[in-house]
């Protein structure tokens, strides 16, 4: 029989439905909450709230367990690679090598920006930080593709696909070499994606240039590792914007903002700055640790903690490791890396982090990684924005297919003024408007 829940507001039962997940997950349906009680919910920050049901990933953070399409996230970074990563997460099923092949094809043939996109870039200051510029650059996309704006057509939707994953690292290395002064380097469509991508961002036209296999292989594994996480606040901006029907570009645009902040994938670069702060200081562990202890203090080690995983983040586990692998390959001792261990070290026996359930994130070793490759720290968000495209992509049009979806739009529960009149201005008094 199906479960349902009863809610009683002073004496009226009222019933509602449950929905079961496929992994155990419930969620009480109070789609119809208002209209059968008046009520509403108050869920600040969502946290009980599922604002829809997903086929596409599956995230247990008690477990530390993650799943694309019901693959273990630790197979994927170990044989996939992202393109073909990303077909899994937008088509639901690994490719055939044939749908693998079409695939790569189409996007191999859209890497290059419009000429007049530099255009851009040109007026941008030199200082300017690559994610605004990657926004700005995705939502100028629209302005360019006027043909592929309709979300219901499926032609003008996979167009669109093709263009925004062939087109974000193009857009990326591009701001990376307008902060440099270097002329910007187009895509070499013979290269694999990842291999592309370093050419695009490192090479210059007076020197021959080759990646370092290891690196091209360690940024597949990190942009795998980062391809989806369900509705973390960036994948959650793509839906509720697109859920008013704007177009594909201006939604990832929409995510690619979303995902700059400090408290999500900006803290990528916080987790690096903080490491170098901590060196420059003395490599005092203990005082940083201490700080982030202090409920008094407002300081927070970056790289620690998430809204679901309260055991170690799985992405982190494989990131830990692939930072001792790949610096011994390369031969790179970083200061950093002692650092960050010494952190986590401390963390992990700690009384105030383990009640708090705070344990290292995907963040906390990507930036070391990353600087290994030789990325500047301000490209680290830019390049989890790359990683998290597919995800961004596989949700907006598994909600534009979903029959029951509506337009994103909370309530609210007023706290505000009652009603008061209007009174003209040669009449009010000061400190008045907030009686
Ligand atoms: N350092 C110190 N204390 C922390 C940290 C931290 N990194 N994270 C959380 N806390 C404390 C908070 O101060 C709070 O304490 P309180 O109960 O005394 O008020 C408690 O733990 C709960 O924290 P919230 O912010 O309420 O937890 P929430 O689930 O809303 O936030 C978040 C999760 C934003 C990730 C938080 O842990 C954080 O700010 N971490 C640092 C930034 C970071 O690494 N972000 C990347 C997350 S992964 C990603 O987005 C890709």
């Amino acid at each position: 029989m199906d479960k349902r829940v009863k809610l009683d507001v002073n004496g009226t039962v009222t019933e509602f439905p449950v929905i079961q997940g496929t992994q155990g997950e419930q969620g009480i349906d109070i789609s119809r909450l208002r209209e059968r009680t008046g009520m509403t919910t108050f869920d600040p920050g969502y946290v009980n709230t599922g604002a829809c049901a997903s086929h596409i990933t599956y995230l247990d953070g008690d477990q530390g367990i993650l799943r694309y399409r019901g693959i273990p996230i630790e197979q994927l970074a170990d044989r996939s690679n992202f393109l073909e990563t990303a077909y899994l997460l937008i088509h639901g099923s690994l490719p055939t090598s044939g749908e693998f092949h079409t695939f790569q094809d189409a996007i191999t043939r859209h890497t290059m920006l419009h000429e007049d996109v530099k255009r851009f870039y040109d007026g941008f200051p030199k200082d300017a930080h690559p994610m605004a510029i990657l926004s700005a650059v995705t939502g100028a996309l629209s302005t360019f593709y006027q043909d592929s704006h309709d979300p219901t057509d499926p032609e003008q939707v996979n167009i669109s696909i093709y263009r925004l994953l062939a087109k974000l690292p193009t857009i990326a290395a591009y701001s990376y070499k307008k902060s440099i002064g270097q002329p910007f380097v187009y895509p070499k469509n013979s290269l694999e994606y990842c291999t592309n991508f370093f050419h695009m961002m490192f090479s210059v036209p007076t020197e021959s240039y080759n990646v370092t296999p290891i690196l091209a292989k360690t940024l597949q594994r990190l942009f795998i590792l980062h391809a989806d996480h369900e509705q973390n606040c960036s994948t959650a901006t793509v839906r509720l914007v697109g859920s008013s029907y704007a177009n594909l570009f201006a939604s990832v645009a929409a995510g690619v903002y979303a995902l700059w902040g400090p408290r999500h994938g900006g803290a990528n670069q916080k987790v690096l700055e903080m490491l170098e702060q901590i060196h420059a200081d003395g490599g005092n562990v203990d005082k940083y640790v201490e700080m982030a202890r202090d409920r008094q203090n407002p300081y927070r080690l970056y790289g620690f903690g998430h809204r679901i995983y309260k055991s170690y983040d799985p992405r982190a586990k494989i990131l830990k490791q692939a930072c001792d692998d790949v610096l011994a390959e390369i031969g790179l001792h970083d200061p950093l890396v002692d650092i960050a261990r010494q952190i986590e070290a401390i963390a992990l026996q700690d009384d105030f982090f383990l009640t708090q359930q705070l344990y290292p994130n995907v963040d906390f070793y990507s930036g070391i990684l990353y600087k290994a490759m030789g990325f500047p720290t301000n490209m680290f968000t830019v390049l989890f924005a790359i990683g998290r495209l597919p995800g961004w992509i596989a949700h907006w049009k598994e909600m534009m297919a979903d029959s029951r979806v509506k337009i994103g739009r909370p309530r609210q529960i007023y706290t505000g003024l009652r009603h008061r009149d209007y009174v003209d201005i040669h009449e009010r008094t000061a400190g008045a408007s907030s009686s």
